[in-house]
């Protein structure tokens, strides 16, 4: 069974691509800071497939021991997906410095240094899939996120060296971009604003999870093996 790591993996679009990929019938070790309802449901339908471990990005030193265990605990992982982030939104001018490093650290360093320990097993085996969450905020604007839409159009950059870095050995690097989904990182956005998101799509709605995890399920396919180093937006045609 190929292994699959998926970061904060408890909840939102995470818990949906953990779910689509246990019926795709990988092996998923779905991480987060602790165990939600929500993933517990979806172990106890797929007992076999399902497993949690706990890994806080905010704590730099826990990647590479989590790497570690992970590789010693289940065999080489096959694939992974940096999911977690943090939301952090508010006018630059009088966001506190604290929230921005710990926004860039969960957001950008933890993701490229997970990538790099998980990296090792997948040139061990001469295949793999890294796929990166990133968002259509990292290529449009929206005012009140300049430091989490930096985020993730670094996630986006490290997407297309690293694939050319690692193609050679079997290892596709692609990132997805979903456009805004109903999750608790959207709460505060709830009535008018989300509204009209969903008013001026081309289909006239938002993106679901489901949506987006299909997507994520298409790169780890057989059929995604000569796509690396792009870009897969799933907005409802937000960025049309
Ligand atoms: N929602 C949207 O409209 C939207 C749009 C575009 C892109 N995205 C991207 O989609 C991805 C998932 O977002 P979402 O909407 O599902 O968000 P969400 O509902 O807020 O879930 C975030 C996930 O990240 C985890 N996480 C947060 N901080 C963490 C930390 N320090 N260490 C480990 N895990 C941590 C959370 O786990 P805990 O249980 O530990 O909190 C949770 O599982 C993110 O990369 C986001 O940027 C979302």
């Amino acid at each position: 069974m190929k292994i699959l790591v998926v970061t904060g993996a408890t909840r939102g679009l995470g818990l949906a691509i953990a779910r689509r990929a246990a019926a795709d019938g990988y092996r998923v070790i779905a991480s987060g800071r602790r165990l939600s309802e929500g993933l517990l449901a979806l172990q106890a339908e797929y007992p076999d497939h399902v497993l949690f471990e706990v890994l806080d990005l905010a704590d730099l030193a826990s990647v590479h021991p989590f790497a570690m265990r992970i590789s010693a605990t289940y065999g080489r992982p096959w694939a992974l997906v940096n999911n977690a982030a943090r939301g952090t939104d508010g006018v630059l001018a009088t966001l506190h410095e604290r929230d921005i490093s710990e926004l860039l650290r969960v957001n950008v360093e933890a993701p490229i240094l997970l990538t790099k320990y998980l990296l090792r097993p997948m040139l061990l085996n001469r295949s793999g899939r890294i796929i990166n969450i990133s968002s259509i905020i990292a290529s449009t604007g929206f005012s009140g996120l300049s430091v989490y839409a930096a985020s993730k159009a670094a996630l986006a950059g490290f997407t297309r060296s690293l694939a050319r870095e690692v193609g050679k050995a079997g290892i596709t690097v692609n990132t997805v971009a979903p456009g805004y989904m109903e999750t608790e990182m959207t709460s505060g956005l709830q009535g008018d604003k989300l509204q009209a998101i969903r008013r001026r799509s081309p289909l006239g709605r938002l993106a679901a999870p489901e949506d987006v995890a299909a997507a994520v399920s298409y790169l780890l396919s057989e059929q995604a093996v000569n796509v690396t180093g792009t870009t897969l937006t799933v907005d409802a045609g937000s960025t049309a």
